[in-house]
């Protein structure tokens, strides 16, 4: 494992501390709803001044610096090569689109040999910076992450020697890996490459961190007043940091038992429970990213929700044991529009 890498994975959930997420929770829960009325205010058109910028709950994304270029480009031929799956018929852009959101629009993917995959397929984009990998965090990094994508029954089922040995076949990588790897074609070095284009999948310049730097017109007042709600309510004690999420572990269904409303429990359900056998952590998931959301539908582990407005509605009551108002649900929605920003230049969703 990289230990610089590590370090940054390490350190950058820790910006919000779990203690400020919980007084937050517990503001939020003790404020009464009329504080939340009249949000489109003139105060909320207000611009943040560049000083208040680092006492926002929410951080500006900026792309991952000192990435090896060569590693990032063989890591994005690799990313898209279907040899590494095991009848040459899967590659990791198989069920994440670049050219889209970075995932796909299934409830839950399909997998080798008509199975459908357990969960709903997460964004690469911006997945790094995530604390841990996938809803239940059971991978603790990248290349971690990758290994269990080679092994899936469901996925490329293989090994890594059967990987290695169609990859030396190709001319091309057998003259570029050991151009970047004094070792060559190896599983560490393969890994390494394909986490390093992984790493820079970050997505910059989005409207709302335009407005976080300063360009008070970036985004819509609506926009403005859906974060001073989605703040308000407490979403931010959960969704939080530069990714808006994927930093804490918390049970789905706080107030409210979200899995005897939807009926039909499956082991996926269990969440973090699958991975650390503690009755504590049954139905406990990774917070995830919310920077991608408005692309990435359909919403939560199990794929079940269609919309924003309804993945929202069922946020407040289920974590927060609130009901948001209609209009106050569509200004999050608006907030959350503003979120995801470009890569390579590019806006990111799905082009015809
Ligand atoms: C058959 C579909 C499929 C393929 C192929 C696939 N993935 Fe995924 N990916 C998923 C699904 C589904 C999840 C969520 C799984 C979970 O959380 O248990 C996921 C999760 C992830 C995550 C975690 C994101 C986060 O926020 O935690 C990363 C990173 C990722 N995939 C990268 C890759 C890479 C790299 C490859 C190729 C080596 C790959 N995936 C191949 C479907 C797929
Ligand atoms: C107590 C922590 C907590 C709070 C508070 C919270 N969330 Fe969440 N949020 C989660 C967890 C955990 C999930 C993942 C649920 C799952 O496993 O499907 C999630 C999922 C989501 C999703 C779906 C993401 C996706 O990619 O499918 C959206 C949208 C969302 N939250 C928005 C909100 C909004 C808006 C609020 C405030 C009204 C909010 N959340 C408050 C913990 C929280």
């Amino acid at each position: 494992m990289n230990p610089i890498v590590f370090t940054k994975n390490k350190k950058s959930p820790s910006i919000y501390p779990v203690t400020l997420c919980l007084l937050t929770l517990l503001l939020s829960l003790s404020l009464s709803p009329a504080v939340f009325s009249d949000e489109v205010s003139p105060k909320s058109a207000a611009p943040l001044l560049q000083s208040d910028l680092y006492h926002e709950p929410i951080q500006p994304l900026r792309q991952t610096e000192g990435l090896n270029p060569h590693k990032i480009s063989l890591g994005e031929r690799l990313f898209h090569d279907l040899r590494l799956g095991r009848d040459n018929d899967m590659a990791c852009s198989s069920c994440h689109n670049i050219n889209d959101n970075g995932a796909d629009h299934y409830t839950r993917a399909p997998g080798r040999d008509g199975t459908t995959l357990d969960v709903n397929t997460l964004t690469v984009f911006n997945s790094s910076r995530n604390h841990r990998q996938f809803w239940d965090g059971r991978a603790r990094n990248l290349e971690e992450q990758i290994d269990t994508v080679v092994t899936n029954p469901k996925e490329f089922a293989t090994t890594w020697p059967s990987i290695i040995g169609k990859l030396e076949q190709d001319t091309d990588y057998a003259r570029t890996f050991p151009e970047i790897y004094p070792k060559g074609i190896t599983a560490n070095n393969i890994r390494n490459a394909i986490a390093t284009f992984v790493r820079s999948l970050i997505t910059v310049n989005s409207p709302f961190d335009r407005f976080l730097l300063g360009d008070s017109d970036a985004i819509s007042p609506q926009a403005k007043a859906g974060y001073r709600l989605f703040k308000a309510y407490g979403c931010v004690a959960c969704h939080q940091g530069s990714n808006v999420g994927g930093n804490l572990f918390v049970k789905l269904g706080v107030f409210k038992d979200y899995f005897a409303v939807r009926g039909n429990p499956t082991r996926a359900d269990l969440g973090r429970f699958n991975v650390t056998g503690k009755a504590r952590d049954r139905h406990v998931f990774r917070v995830p990213s919310l920077r991608l959301v408005a692309l990435t539908p359909p919403y939560f582990h199990d794929g079940r929700v269609t919309t924003l407005a309804e993945a929202v509605s069922i946020m407040a009551e289920h974590q927060l044991g609130r009901t948001i108002p209609g209009q106050d649900i569509q200004h999050i929605v608006t907030f959350l529009e503003s979120l995801p920003g470009e890569y390579r230049g590019q806006p990111l969703g799905h082009k015809p």
